[in-house]
């Protein structure tokens, strides 16, 4: 049966660590020079309903250097669900393409999409959640700090998209998160109740508390794509969440700053703490490369995480 990567929890934690052994494992032998077509001949079709930098680059650049191909679909191009139903998309893409990575607005379509394909359907950001963030993310801090599961990560924020995959990621790897929102931008019942069911973890009003002590302190935008006409009140809502020197000075001395990007400077977070020592947003930024080849590797070739692979398709 095939496989899909649509969010973090369908995932075992062997898997989680696998996929996180095999990106490190591509990201040197890139650094080392050494070509890796383990994908040659396979197309992947890229579905965006939202702009995006990092995931398109990163998908398109990791699938030249596997050896394949990548189709950009901008908004406008296929019209998903308006000009065809999702359905029709699914069932045509699956006859010409192996792969089908999708942004998108609603969860529902991403869900559908991969039900009805039948080829391997990635998520590549829904207003629910962002996997392929995360696992840039996780590689970041598996390179960085000593073991996942003793790290205290206090996220501060909106609890849209980022805030609730960063629920299913300590759900699954069991480290500490402490979540900082205003009220009424609380992550979503389901995921609450899940936060509120770890050891440790918290879900608070107050970036101090959820600050206090962490080893990582991570935020994302206030104004989410999608939300742009809700942007001032927000500005509003959550000026007290900004991540600047005070807050930082909180956290552990050692503390790392993420950001998943892109950042509204001197809104969520100030250039100071953006730019500053404490800050590897351009090595999450980095990563999602090798972390996006190792998910579209494990999906095409599963056998990649138990076995060597070698450059021939299969
Ligand atoms: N972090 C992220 O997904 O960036 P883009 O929106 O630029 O793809
Ligand atoms: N929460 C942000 C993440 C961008 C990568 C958004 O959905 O726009």
């Amino acid at each position: 049966m095939k496989r899909d990567f649509l969010d973090l929890s369908s995932l075992s934690v062997g898997e989680v660590h696998g996929l996180l052994r095999l990106a490190a494992r591509l990201k040197s032998e890139l650094k080392s020079g050494m070509e890796h077509p383990y994908l040659r001949g396979r197309t992947l079709a890229m579905i965006f309903q939202k702009p995006s930098l990092r995931t398109r680059l990163t998908f398109e650049t990791g699938m030249a250097q596997l050896g394949g191909h990548a189709i950009y679909l901008a908004p406008d191009d296929i019209g998903i669900g308006e000009r065809e139903s999702v359905k029709d998309v699914a069932r045509n893409l699956s006859r010409w393409v192996d792969l089908i990575m999708i942004r998108t607005f609603s969860h529902a379509t991403c869900l559908e999409l991969a039900r009805e394909a039948s080829v391997p359907v990635i998520n590549g950001l829904t207003d629910l959640l962002h996997p392929c963030q995360l696992m840039g993310d996780l590689q970041t801090l598996r390179e960085r700090c000593h073991s996942l599961k003793e790290l205290r990560i206090a996220f501060v924020g909106d609890g849209f998209n980022l805030a609730q995959s960063w629920i299913e990621a300590a759900a699954l790897l069991g480290f500490e998160l402490r979540l900082a929102c205003p009220k009424g931008y609380e992550p979503k019942a389901e995921f609450v109740r899940c936060l509120r069911q770890l050891p440790n973890s918290i879900l608070t009003h107050d970036p101090v508390e959820a600050v206090r002590g962490a080893n990582v302190v991570y935020t994302d935008t206030w104004t989410s794509m999608g939300q742009e006409r809700e942007a001032v009140k927000r500005r509003r809502d959550f000026t007290n969440f900004q991540v600047n020197a005070s807050l930082l000075s909180k956290a552990d001395s050692n503390a790392i700053v993420m950001h998943c990007l892109p950042a509204h400077r001197g809104e969520e977070i100030t250039d100071e703490v953006l730019d500053g020592p404490q800050s590897v947003v351009l090595e999450q930024a980095e990563n999602r490369l090798h972390a996006q080849k190792a998910i579209m590797l494990w999906l095409l070739r599963p056998s990649v995480l138990d076995a060597d692979i070698t450059p021939t398709a299969g």
